[in-house]
């Protein structure tokens, strides 16, 4: 039997396990790592100073994922602290037979190349975009193409001021991707510039400031999902004073590690925004082991190429791609490219993207 100490438990495996509880019912999880019965508690811990963790579902058919590798802060539950208990990232060959063997679908009519369980790929310069004003908009992810939490749509501002848009009482967080420029949200100004990741809540409005010639592009993704924005006649007043930090930009020094990959938050609770988590992430080149989340996700590719993987498909991906990932759908997203891939993500309903079982 291995050895344990209150300081360092043993790992039962580097990766959470997915549970879905009854409600009414206490679980008692494995804090020892000893248990021959994962992740709970068979009696293992006696004499090892760690006691199990006990927890009762909040809710009917509660999804959780109890951590695996005994090192979580948020113990019984998966934080993400598995993925730096080992120097690599795990990961898998995209060369062995059963991986070539895997066919490349293309993209259809509609810019969508299709993978398994409802992901895809959407090449957004596919996209129709109608015209409000200088705004051309679009939507790349929505109810129509198999989402149910989440929608993202592709924007480019022309020069001048856009038409005051409005998602109604949602969650939107943009993403800058092309431009600089100013964006007005119920009456507030901000600059913003590439790779700056914006806020806008629930019944807040905002327009966007383009002085140059060149234009600015952003993703807009909107929480709970809209079919589409509304334009009001003019800028509301009733900025929520309360969330007054409303842009994030790069922050070497806010990147967090997992394994030899790097992401830093962008928009998240720290500004306000408790239900929808936006990222911005490194990937060197490889192709991380399969492995599913318990949140939708939407995917920017910023720079670099690879393929998307679910189970028996895959399609690849370059710069400008958006990768749509339902809820609890296994994937791996490969990096091709010696120089590494540039994305940003937002999950929803979740706050950390470290998160993978
Ligand atoms: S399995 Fe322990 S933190 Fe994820």
């Amino acid at each position: 039997m291995p050895k344990t100490t209150p300081e360092l438990p043993q790992v039962a495996r580097y990766k959470p396990y997915y549970h879905e509880l009854e409600m009414g019912k206490t679980y008692l999880w494995c804090s020892c790592g000893l248990s021959q019965q994962q992740p709970f508690c068979d009696g293992s811990h006696q004499g090892t100073g760690f006691e199990p963790v006990r927890y009762a579902a909040k809710e009917p058919h509660q999804e959780v994922l109890f951590c695996g590798c005994k090192h979580s802060a948020d113990k019984p539950f998966c934080d993400g602290a598995h993925n730096d208990l080992k120097a690599d990232y795990d990961e898998d060959d995209p060369n062995s037979p059963e991986n070539l063997a895997i066919p490349i679908v293309a993209a259809g009519a509609d810019g969508r190349a299709l993978l398994n369980g409802g992901c895809y790929v959407s090449k957004v310069e596919r996209i129709p975009l109608q015209e409000h004003g200088n705004l051309r908009l679009g939507p790349v992810i929505s109810a129509t193409t198999g989402a149910l939490y989440q929608s993202q749509f592709y924007a480019e501002v022309g020069s001048g001021e856009s038409p005051v848009t409005h998602f109604g009482d949602r969650h939107t967080i943009a993403l800058v991707t092309q431009g600089r420029g100013q964006i007005t949200i119920s009456g507030r100004v901000f600059p913003i510039s590439p790779h700056m990741g914006v806020y806008v809540r629930p019944g807040e409005a905002f327009s966007i400031n383009n002085p140059d010639t060149l234009a600015i592009n952003l993703f807009l993704a909107v929480c709970p999902q809209a079919e589409q924005a509304e334009f009001l006649p003019q800028m509301p007043t009733g900025f929520e004073t309360d969330y007054p930090e409303r842009t994030v930009g790069v922050d070497p020094e806010q990147r967090q590690t997992m394994a030899d990959r790097f992401f830093q938050i962008l928009v998240d609770k720290c500004i306000g925004s408790n239900v929808v988590t936006q990222f911005i992430g490194d990937v060197p080149k490889s192709k991380a082991a399969m492995h599913r989340h318990l949140y939708e996700e939407s995917i920017v590719i910023l720079k670099g190429s690879g393929f998307m993987w679910t189970e028996d498909l895959k399609t690849p991906v370059a710069t400008g791609d958006v990768i749509f990932l339902p809820r609890k759908q296994i994937h791996s997203l490969e990096c091709t490219d010696p120089d590494g891939m540039m994305l940003a993500g937002v999950i929803y309903p979740g706050d950390n993207p470290a998160i993978n079982y």
